[in-house]
Parts: structure tokens; sequence; C-alpha cells
């Protein structure tokens, strides 16, 4: 309870100090929280245990966390310039604060969203929520500086909020997560200074288990969450349990080489980086230090930039010319508006991406039933699906990508490929494919991809197409192990993709933890190489994998405990919710 008063004290100095415009000796204070905290995470990474600092630690995070977001919201690039805005005072601001007449504040301008909450990709509530407030430490951690520019019309910008009104507290929307309580947060944030030393880690999946523990609960839940049953978020890995290795034995393999060519390009490694939306939710280097993982170390990995990053094409680019570049390839949602499209593939191809990939999974959202109800209030209409298919085009067909294909000379996969007959449309238009379906949250109880691309690479070679050759037959989804991956590559993938163990390595330890994984996957590469008696990648072929048991997906279903897996019902996270929250913040 001390602990609570006291944050609240320093929580309301923080503010206080912030309305008198004394940015300077707030921001000291972020930095001294860092400082604290870097040193707190030496002395414990040498210790090498898990024991907590004192508890004065956790009350200078609570704190200080309401003015970290102000501390990065003043460092914002990319935005409308505030030049020639005309000010509007308090009470002007004050009488557009309704879903009809929405105006909000982002880094001190006033837009108008009135139009824009039904196009919202991530729904119409949270803007509704949040109409005639100050909303910036909300959005800066998870939209990229340029979508302002991108989105929102000229007219729409209303002017600057005076900048001598008392702007009241209570219409600054906070940061937090819903399900979060700053002492919940504080103990996260805790966790996270003290991390494991990153040399303790030994497969990917112990950053999974990191990140259930330190990350707030939208990201935790937007990451982790297959859409309904999650049946294909499950399947997509099990699939690969299902296929038995036959290894070849009195083979030298003192030299194993785990490159491969993709694009008409040597790779060290035959795995990438997929595109996934708002990496900044579980780092605030978001696909930044995604873009320097994979460029850092002893090789390299090509990276998918989602076309919902949470940092810009540019930003990210840069971050990877600064370690000597690895690929970067751009994954492109088609807009409604395809002018919108256009210029993306314009802007990826001004970036240098050596490709475009097109993701064909998503005419509306997958229903992720624990993201969807840690977000929903009861009383609110959930229109995540409806403002996403307003983003993302659920008019898109074969005419459209066709068209989107002659508009550029980079190679255009089509991504999220499920079934032989559209693999087989794909390749004979001139597309490369990933089979995929988007990490199980789109359509549930679909095949998982293993099993699709035993059934589409036999039709290619059938009628007369080389995988690797002259089509690119990529793979993702469910892959954690370096053995995952030689099952793939035997079966006749040419890449294979991973989405959530990138995320989780980047959230827990940011650009170092990317290295650290993608070194765990060519280690396990090169020794499952040697105990299944190849050299070379190349020399993978069906003889070295028993596929018979991977139709039989049935014999799982006895060990399926979907209930305690999927279900959580709403009133027991209101519930949860009401005990952390403990009294009044106010
Ligand atoms: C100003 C114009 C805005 C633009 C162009 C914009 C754009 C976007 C985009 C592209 C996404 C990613 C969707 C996804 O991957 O699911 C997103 C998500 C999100 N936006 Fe905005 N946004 C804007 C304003 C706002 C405002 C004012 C708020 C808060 C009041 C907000 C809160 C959110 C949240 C919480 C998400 C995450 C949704 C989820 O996790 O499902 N946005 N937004
Ligand atoms: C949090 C998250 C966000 C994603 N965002 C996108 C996206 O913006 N565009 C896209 O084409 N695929 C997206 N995907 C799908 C991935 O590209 C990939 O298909 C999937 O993650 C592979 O499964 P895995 O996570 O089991 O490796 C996303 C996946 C996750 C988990």
């Amino acid at each position: 309870m001390f602990l609570q008063r006291n944050n609240k004290h320093l929580a309301a100095f923080g503010r206080s100090l912030l309305k008198n415009k004394n940015r300077q000796l707030a921001n000291k204070l972020v930095l001294s929280k860092r400082t604290l905290l870097t040193s707190t995470k030496k002395q414990q990474q040498q210790k090498n245990n898990f024991k907590f600092k004192t508890a004065s630690i956790t009350t200078s995070i609570a704190a200080l966390l309401v003015l970290t977001s102000y501390y990065n919201s003043s460092n914002i690039t990319n935005e409308p310039s505030k030049k020639g805005l005309r000010t509007i005072s308090l009470d002007e601001f004050k009488k557009h604060s309704s879903p009809d007449d929405c105006w909000v504040i982002i880094n001190g301008i006033i837009y108008d969203l009135t139009n824009f909450i039904a196009k919202h990709p991530g729904g119409p509530d949270i803007i509704k929520a949040n109409s005639g407030k100050d909303v910036s430490a909300l959005f800066n951690p998870i939209h990229a500086s340029d979508l302002i520019d991108k989105y929102i019309m000229k007219k729409d910008i209303k002017g600057i909020i005076d900048p001598n009104c008392d702007f009241p507290k209570e219409l600054i929307t906070k940061a937090l997560s819903p399900g979060e309580t700053p002492e919940s947060m504080a103990f996260k944030e805790k966790l996270r200074q003290n991390l494991p030393s990153i040399d303790e880690l030994k497969t990917i999946f112990d950053f999974e288990y990191i990140c259930s523990k330190i990350l707030p609960k939208n990201a935790w839940y937007y990451y982790s969450s297959g859409s309904e049953d999650e049946f294909s978020l499950r399947e997509n890995h099990n699939a690969y349990h299902r296929v038995q290795f036959r290894p070849r034995v009195l083979v030298n393999v003192k030299d194993v080489d785990t490159s491969c060519t993709i694009l008409g390009e040597k790779h060290e490694v035959p795995f990438y980086v997929s595109a996934t939306a708002l990496a900044a939710l579980g780092y605030e280097g978001g696909e930044v230090s995604i873009a320097e993982g994979c460029a850092q170390g002893s090789f390299k990995i090509p990276q998918m930039i989602s076309t919902l990053s949470s940092k810009t094409l540019a930003e990210i680019s840069e971050a990877k010319d600064k370690f000597g570049g690895q690929d970067q390839w751009f994954q492109l949602y088609v807009n409604t508006d395809r002018s919108k499209a256009l210029d993306l593939i314009k802007e990826a191809e001004a970036k240098k991406c050596k490709a475009i990939f097109i993701t064909v999974d998503a005419p509306s959202l997958g229903r992720r039933e624990k993201d969807v109800k840690l977000k929903a209030k009861p009383s609110r209409e959930n229109g995540i699906s409806k403002g996403l298919s307003s983003f993302i085009d659920p008019s898109l067909d074969w005419e459209d990508v066709k068209y989107l294909k002659k508009q550029t000379s980079l190679p255009v996969f089509l991504k999220g490929i499920q079934r032989k007959e559209d693999a087989l449309t794909a390749v004979e238009n001139g597309f490369n494919i990933v089979i995929s379906n988007h990490g199980g949250r789109q359509l549930d109880h679909t095949v998982s991809p293993l099993e699709t691309l035993t059934e589409v690479v036999p039709l290619l070679k059938e009628k007369g197409y080389k995988p690797g050759e002259n089509v690119e037959v990529f793979i993702d989804g469910g892959v954690r192990r370096g053995t995952d991956i030689l099952k793939a590559i035997a079966l006749g993938a040419t890449g294979v993709g991973l989405g959530r163990p990138i995320l989780y390595s980047n959230s827990a330890y940011g650009a170092k933890g990317v290295e650290k994984c993608k070194d765990m996957l060519r280690e396990e590469i090169a020794m499952n190489m040697r105990l299944l008696g190849v050299n070379k990648l190349s020399e993978l072929n069906e003889s070295f994998v028993d596929t018979q048991g991977l139709k039989y997906r049935s014999v799982r279903l006895s060990n399926d405990f979907l209930n305690e897996e999927v279900y959580e019902p709403r009133n027991i996270i209101e519930w949860d919710m009401a005990l952390e929250a403990g009294d009044d913040d106010s």
C-alpha cells in the first residue's frame, strides 16, 4: 500500500513537471531511470540469478512509465509539421468529443478522425472510446510515424492544442494495456530488467516462455493468439511431429554446409523472417531491431517487412544498411484504394527491397478470440474485422494480383497459398508462392502448410516446374526447430519463414535476441544434417523423411485439451483486472 501511494505521488509529481513544461527535468528523470535500470541489469546479469532489486526500483518504474511515454512522444519523426497550424483552445477542443464528431490529440496536434473511425485498421472501438482525448501515449508505441501522413487527409489536421492551457489529466489516455495495472506493469518491467543471461537460453521456445511473463497482455495476446479454436495454430507445429527421418549412416559429415540459393542468390541458411505487424508492441525497437538482428553476427537472414509495421520502411531499411545490409522483402496488404498499394510497391522498390509478397489469405481478419476478448467491452460492438477489411481489399482476385505483378520488375510471391490448385494457378501466372495459413490466425481448421507442401511440390514437378530453379516455394507456420526446417527442405521447400519466434526473441532481447535465435537454428540445422548423413542441403529429398503419419490428423484429438488452451471467459478477465487494480489511481 505504501508503495502504491508512493507511486501515485511520484506519478503526480511527474505530471505536474510536464504541466509546467519543465520537460528537461522530466527527461532527466527518465534518463536517470534508464541509468538505474541499466546498472541494475548489469549487476544482476553478473550474478546470474533472478533476485530482484529493492522495492524502490518498482516505485520509480511505475511512476516514471508515465514520463517515458511523454519522453518517447517528443522524438517522433515524419509527422505533419506544427508550423502554420492554428492554435486551438481547450474549450473548442472539448466540443468535439463524441464518435460523431471525434477530435483527438496526437503529440500536440489535433486531428478530426470522425470519418476515419470506421476505416481504422485497429478497429473503430478504440478510437470511439477515446474521442476528445490526448491519445499520444496509446498511439506512439504501435503506429509508424508516417501513418498519419499516409492515411489522414490534410483537411482533418485541425491545429495544435493551446500549449498554455491547463490540460485535464482525465483527458490523457494512458498507454496501459487492458488487463494490466501500473503494479502489474511495474512487475513485468522488473522481470524485463532482470532477464536471464542470453547464454542460458537453449531453445527458441525459451524466448516464448520469457515473453509470456514480461509482455503486456495486449502484446502477448496479439502475438500468441490464433483464430477461433486455435486448431491450425497447434496443427502447424504438430504436423512436423508426424514426419519422421530416415537418416543415412557412414557418410563423412566432418564439414556440413547450411547454405542454399534463394532467388538466385547465395544465403547462409534456408530460413527468413516472415512479416509480422506491430513489432513495437513487444519491444520499442520494433522492426528496426529485427532488421539489426538479421544483419548482425556471423551471417545474415532476409527480413520480410509487413505493411503494418510499427516503424517506417525508411527506418527499417536504414537499420539494415548500418550493418552492411541483408535482403529485405516487402509484404503487401492490398488496400481498397489501389493507388495506395501502388505507392507502397514504389516505396519498397526505392528502399531496395528485393521481392514483393502479396498476402492473399486475409480478405477479412481472422477472429483471434483471446485478443478480441481482452480489448472488447461488453457494451461495444467488435468491429476489428470490419475495420481491417476496409483497409485490406476483400474483393482482391486473380486479375488484381496479375495487374499488380505487372507494376513491378521485382519477383512477386503470393503469400497464403493453402491448396495445390491455387499453387498451380499462381505458378502458371509467373508468381512464386508462400504456403502459409498466416500462422493459424486466419481460417481455423486449415490443412497444415507442411501437409499442403507435400501436395503442391509433386504437382508442380509433374507440370514441369522445378522448385529452386524456375520457381520459389516457401513455407511458414509452426516452424520452431532446425529439424522442422530440414523436413520442409526435404519435401521441396526452397525457403522457410519464422513469424512468432522472431517476434518473441526481439521482444525479450532486441537485436541480440534475434541474432541468438538465428544462431540456435543454424546450430540445430548443422548438427542434424550430420545426424542425417548429409553434407549439403541440396542432398536432401523425400527419401530422408517418412510422411506416412502426416495424414493421420485424428490420432491427436484425444490429446487436444481445447477448453483449457483457448477458452477465457470475459468476465474472468474483468474480475482479474478489478482485483489487480486495487484502489483508484487518480
Ligand atoms: C491517426 C490515424 C491512425 C492510423 C492511420 C492508424 C492506423 C493503424 C494501423 C495500420 C494499425 C494496425 C492494425 C493491425 O495490425 O491489426 C492500427 C492498430 C491500432 N491502433 Fe491505430 N491508427 C490511427 C489512430 C489511432 C488512434 C487515435 C488510436 C487510439 C485511440 C489507435 C489505436 C490503435 C490500437 C490500440 C491498435 C492495435 C489494434 C490491435 O492490436 O488489434 N489508432 N492503427
Ligand atoms: C503477431 C503476428 C502478426 C502478423 N502480421 C502479419 C502481417 O502483417 N502480414 C502478413 O502477411 N502476415 C502476418 N503474420 C503471419 C506471418 O507472416 C507468418 O505467416 C506466421 O507468423 C507464421 O507462423 P509462425 O508464427 O508460427 O512462425 C503475422 C503473424 C503474427 C503472429
